[in-house]
């Protein structure tokens, strides 16, 4: 038995399309964009472009220039914290980011940038009236999770979105988790910057992400790197012009050929199609673990409140021996631990033990979930 249960560290498999992509391009395409005027060139030029319009799409964005390319949602994170403070701000945070935000974050101390934390509940869901006690004259900008990768909890985006609007603070979302999974809508929230990956949600491969900028807050924000941009070759200069500014190099381009087959199965599967099957399992899976009494749910039951991921934690047996049994005994693939968010885990009283993690995705079955519960009801009981 092999069942894929960790889809929330990266979806697998991927929709086949994905790969015979990349294979596409290495063996049949194989040319550079903006530097060559051969007819690959302009292949590979066409679907990175068409990448970038499928991905403001997704954000409903109508600037395809304004989708950056990196190498996933941690490059963007720290292209977006690291070029856009100055000694002196502040910023805000919630308990439950993950150390792509904070180890930037604890790196800026040393420049002077300092940071507040926002509590959430034992849940890990955001207290309604933090952002205003948290607030002080010097913040910039609040920098949160859309949903924890911990407790699958959805953060009130729009809350956080309107405290920024009212104080004109830069909201820099972490969508690790969401992008491709719920609706992020730009127009809506008007964020700074929206960071996300392309191997989860969107099921594309490793190696292949980036972040949406806003007009106002590209203008702001210096590059983490300059170089090459196949643009304004004569000048010494980066290019202060979108996405060039903020992507020298050459691209990975076999990563973007796979996003694009990605990004098209995606919207002929349905997004809403995609999501209603991974919370039907999730629904599946709580009302199981609701009868196995050695078993606690970490992060709000209300499956209105949460992703496809599931945490569990148990007094009976050691985490990551559960997560090994499972994996050896009935070839379920799950993740202990701290899931590189330490944070989370203090505020869900799960520090530093940690938990397993369960997380679905569109190709899990119903029989799968249900092996799951036999395999944890068998190995809790003997
Ligand atoms: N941050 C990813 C996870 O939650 C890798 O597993």
């Amino acid at each position: 038995m092999n069942i894929y249960m960790d889809n929330g560290a990266t979806t697998f498999p991927k929709p086949p399309e994905v790969a015979e992509a990349m294979v596409r391009y290495i063996t049949q395409v194989g040319g550079n964009v903006n530097r060559g005027s051969y007819t690959s060139a302009f292949d590979a030029g066409d679907v990175v472009y068409e990448t970038r319009e499928m991905l403001a799409a997704l954000f409903n964005s109508h600037e395809p220039e304004q989708i950056i390319f990196t190498r996933h949602v941690t490059e963007s994170l720290n292209l977006v914290l690291k070029g856009c403070f100055n000694p002196g701000d502040h910023v805000l945070v919630t308990s439950m980011e993950h150390n792509a935000v904070m180890r930037p974050l604890n790196a800026l101390l040393e420049k002077s940038v300092t940071f507040s934390c926002i509590p959430c509940t034992p849940e890990g869901m955001l207290q309604s009236d933090a952002f205003e006690t948290m607030h002080k004259p010097h913040t910039k900008a609040v920098v949160m999770t859309h949903a924890s990768n911990v407790s699958g909890g959805v953060m009130d985006i729009q809350k956080a979105a309107d405290f920024c609007r009212t104080h004109r603070l830069d909201l820099i979302i972490d969508a690790a988790q969401t992008a491709g999974v719920l609706p992020i809508d730009v127009i809506k929230l008007e964020p700074a910057a929206v960071c996300f990956t392309g191997h989860k949600g969107l099921y594309g491969p490793q190696g292949i992400g980036g972040v949406w900028l806003s007009k106002a807050f590209s203008r702001k924000l210096q590059p983490l790197m300059e170089g090459g941009t196949g643009s304004f070759s004569e000048e010494e200069v980066q290019p202060r012009h979108l996405p060039d500014k903020f992507e020298p190099g050459t691209l990975n381009l076999p990563g973007i050929y796979g996003l694009h087959a990605a990004l098209s199965w995606l919207k002929k599967t349905g997004i809403d199609a995609i999501h209603h099957h991974e919370m039907t399992l999730t629904q599946q899976f709580l009302e199981g673990l609701s009868t196995i009494p050695q078993v606690q749910v970490v992060g709000p039951l209300d499956r209105a409140k949460r992703t496809a991921v599931v945490s569990i934690t148990t007094q009976q047996m050691d985490l990551g021996e559960m997560a090994h049994r499972l994996g050896k005994d009935y070839g379920i693939a799950t993740r202990s631990g701290l899931h590189c968010a330490p944070r989370a885990h203090q505020t869900l009283g799960t520090f530093p033990t940690g938990t397993v993690r369960f997380s679905f995705g569109y190709f899990n079955t119903s029989q799968q979930v249900d092996a799951a519960l036999r395999s944890l009801k068998e190995l809790l009981n003997n």
